[in-house]
């Protein structure tokens, strides 16, 4: 078979082993893989090559994406949709893999509607593709997060200050949940549940009472704030202000950015993506399009593409309860 495959949206850990497994265990198969640069925008543009063994050696442990990616959705653009058809005629694709998150999914899934031959792996680090119980990138993102909240820990002890860290994740709160449990954050602001931040601050004074010397606060940078300046700036801003200026404590503010989408991915991320670049090839050699390749309860499996389209998956609420039951506000 003649398999297209790119990389849309934000990059993260763990797109090169997508990349490797499908084009590796592809080549097995006797397929040639097509990897077109830049995501959607270059299947439109019919900027692709066929990937060789070369370049697929040895990025298995590198982060970015050799692909390069961009945030490109065809049927947004006059005549973009008809430009992905084509180019599948003229290169005589016979399926295209794309690793997205639920933006470049949610597109893929709309040129499904018009006859792209598409299977989908979810890919981010904010973890909110609705299909997928995990996203490629997710687990070294909460590593990279959880090891700067240590760091942030004993510099806060040391100067018994109020520590804010902002972290990524768009409207959901994965991130800021998973890595704040895993550091021992000891508040979370997420976009899950508002957070007044009178109340928060009452009780982290509390908590210094009852003898803390210092607090670490994980704000996600979609959290919804009551009580916040948005003049301050960003949500990780607005904490820092209200909470220093409520109770006193001297107070820092770390902006975290995109280290957290940087890096060689985990093992498991590794292995997740080589699992779902397996399950997608398999997909396309039997047929199966319009599919979502995703983690689900048993494992690997395949999944209506288009419940991608269905919005971002929250965090669910037994672990923003066990999260609650842990730190405080
Ligand atoms: O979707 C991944 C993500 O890293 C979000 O967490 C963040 O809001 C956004 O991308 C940042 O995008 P950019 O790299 O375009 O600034």
């Amino acid at each position: 078979m003649r398999i297209g495959l790119l990389t849309g949206g934000g990059d993260c850990p763990g797109l090169n082993a997508a990349i490797r497994a499908v084009t590796r265990l592809g080549r097995l198969a006797g397929d040639e893989v097509i990897g077109y640069a830049h995501g959607l925008r270059g299947l439109a543009e019919g900027d692709g090559h066929v990937l060789t063994a070369d370049e697929t050696r040895g990025i298995l442990q590198s982060g970015g994406t050799i692909l390069h990616t961009a945030r490109f959705h065809p049927d947004e653009h006059p005549g973009g949709t008809e430009a992905v058809l084509a180019t599948v005629a003229r290169d005589r694709l016979d399926g295209v893999i794309v690793l997205g998150g639920d933006g470049t999914l949610s597109a893929a899934s709309r040129l499904a509607r018009h006859g792209l031959p598409v299977v989908g792996i979810p890919k981010t680090i904010d973890n909110d593709v609705t299909g997928t119980a995990r996203c490629i990138g997710f687990d070294t993102a909460v590593a990279t997060v959880a090891d700067a909240v240590d760091r942030v820990h004993t510099t806060g002890e040391s100067h018994d200050r109020l520590m804010v860290v902002e972290v990524m994740g768009r409207t959901v709160g994965w991130l800021a949940v998973a890595a704040g449990i895993a550091a021992g954050a000891d508040a979370l602001c997420v976009p899950e549940e508002p957070v007044a931040l009178p109340l928060l601050a009452k009780a982290l004074l509390r908590r210094h009472e009852e003898g803390a010397t210092s607090s670490v606060v994980v704000v996600a940078e979609g959290a919804v704030l009551l009580g916040g300046d948005p003049a301050t700036g960003s949500p990780g801003a607005q904490v820092t202000a209200t909470l220093a200026s409520a109770t006193g404590f001297e107070a820092r503010l770390t902006v975290l950015g995109h280290v957290q989408r940087g890096g060689p991915p985990t093992p498991t991320d590794r292995l997740l993506a080589t699992a779902l670049g397996d399950a997608a090839l398999r997909a396309a050699h039997a047929g199966r399009f319009a599919t979502l390749a995703a983690a689900v309860d048993d494992g690997i499996g395949l999944v209506p593409l288009e419940r991608v389209e269905g919005g971002a998956r929250p965090v669910p609420p037994d672990l923003l309860a066990l999260a609650g039951r842990l730190t405080v506000g």
